[in-house]
């Protein structure tokens, strides 16, 4: 039996996990992997907390150099999280020659190709699983399932905490911000949300995905990120009349000419798999040009799913000859398309007079937009709600037309619009 010894960086709700997992339920199947893992050192910042109990005090250190200089140790795993200073231990690690397990979205989707490099000079491997999708075995299936696709496109709803929000949301007739108070008393979401609530996270997310689906390096300035915070129960009502669901989608798509990649609130038809998508769960729905339709579901959060992914990677890690490093093509700026063609719904507070319908049809008209469908629900009062759907329009124009019909008189205000993916 091959005996393994690693490392782990953080020993946190994850950290805690993946020692669980190793000790208790992996001893089977690393006996039919003929590899058995052993943990020799644990890196934290503060030796004098409390850990998990059963974990041996002696396996603590708070210096890097302890690991690093141990040339016992071949893989490190790592789960401080956040930018720095995990990527600088990351880079250490690569570079002292051991082979990096991370759950880091941050750091991989910033620092790609610095990390790949350093893994490819180093010989060692670089490890994600967990970085997307949490227990969603989604990234190797990407580099080793799907190699005979072009992967055309992937859509997927890769936070939870904004998926649970929208699903309280939906379910629950309630508004954001009363639904964000609770999930944060419950543990739900992060005392400070901003990463999940303002579409960062999911940014991150997408842009591994997207890196890897395509094989061209996507960063996160290049893709449009919106959050859901101005989502309201209204449009959400709303969507649900017109037959749609509210999702927090990170969607890309390549034409081979362009790339589109963008994370919004997005309107998705109640027959589309991913509107079934409830509560925390994550979701990634591919096109392959083989394959066709896939799609992927689980937890994407949570110690257990996330250690889930971490411990595949480090069996994947202990047992392979040779590891894989992905190397991408580095895409001309102007490849990626920001005037994208889809369908909108548009909300509008007007001001409740004769001919203001007709009027603000006439701009969309102007700038090429199509209307597929018109609520008007007037109450009597001085203003009354005006929805549009529009046909498939280019974001620009639809933008332009938004701009001037905001300008005019009989507009009290453009409360929300939201782009409708089929
Ligand atoms: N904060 C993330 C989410 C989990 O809500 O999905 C970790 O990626």
């Amino acid at each position: 039996m091959k005996e393994v010894k690693i490392a782990l960086f953080g020993c946190g709700n994850i950290g805690t996990g993946v020692y669980k997992l190793i000790r208790n339920n992996c001893i089977k199947i690393m006996d039919a992997e003929g590899v058995s893992i052993v943990i020799k050192k644990i890196l934290v910042r503060d030796l004098s907390k409390k850990r998990y109990a059963d974990i041996d005090e002696s396996l603590f250190t708070n210096k890097i150099e302890d690991i690093l200089l141990d040339k016992e140790i071949d893989i490190v795993a790592e789960f401080i999280g956040g930018e720095s200073p995990a990527k600088e231990y990351i880079l250490k690690a690569l570079n002292h020659k051991k082979t990096v397990v991370t759950a880091n979205k941050e750091v991989i989707a910033k620092h790609f190709e610095a990390l790949q490099e350093a893994a490819r000079q180093n010989e060692v491997g670089l490890y994600y699983e967990a970085s997307v999708g949490g227990g969603m075995p989604i990234i190797r299936a990407i580099h080793q399932s799907l190699q005979a696709n072009r992967i055309q496109s992937v859509m997927g709803i890769i936070n939870g905490t904004t998926n649970y929000i929208l699903s309280k949301m939906a379910e629950e007739g309630r508004e954001f911000e009363d639904v964000l108070s609770e999930a944060k008393e419950l543990g739900y979401a992060e005392p400070d949300p901003t990463a999940d609530i303002e579409g960062y996270d999911a940014r991150y997310k997408l842009s591994i995905l997207a890196t890897l689906c395509f094989n061209k390096r996507v960063q996160i300035n290049n893709i449009l990120c919106e959050g859901i915070t101005k989502i309201t129960s209204v449009d959400i009502q709303y969507a649900r009349e017109l037959g749609y669901g509210v999702k927090l989608l990170a969607i890309a798509k390549d034409t081979q000419n362009s790339i589109e990649v963008r994370v919004h609130p997005t309107f998705i038809p109640i027959n589309h798999p991913l509107y079934a998508v409830r509560d925390a769960f994550n979701a990634v729905y591919i096109k392959g040009d083989s394959v066709g339709e896939l799609m992927f579901y689980g937890r994407g959060a949570g110690d257990m799913p996330t250690g889930s992914a971490i411990v595949s990677d480090i069996i994947t890690a202990s047992t392979n000859k040779h590891h894989y490093v992905k190397l991408v093509a580095t895409p001309d700026e102007e490849i990626f398309e920001d005037n994208w063609l889809t369908e909108y719904y548009i909300r509008l507070s007007v001001f409740d007079k004769p001919g203001v319908l007709s009027k603000i049809a006439g701009i969309f008209a102007k700038y090429n937009v199509s209307i597929t469908s018109v609520l008007q629900k007037a109450r009597g009062d001085v203003t009354a709600p005006l929805i549009f759907v529009t046909h498939e329009a280019h974001e620009k124009a639809v933008l332009s037309a938004i701009n001037e019909i905001k300008k005019c008189e009989y507009v009290n205000s453009v409360e929300n619009l939201i782009r409708v993916e089929k």
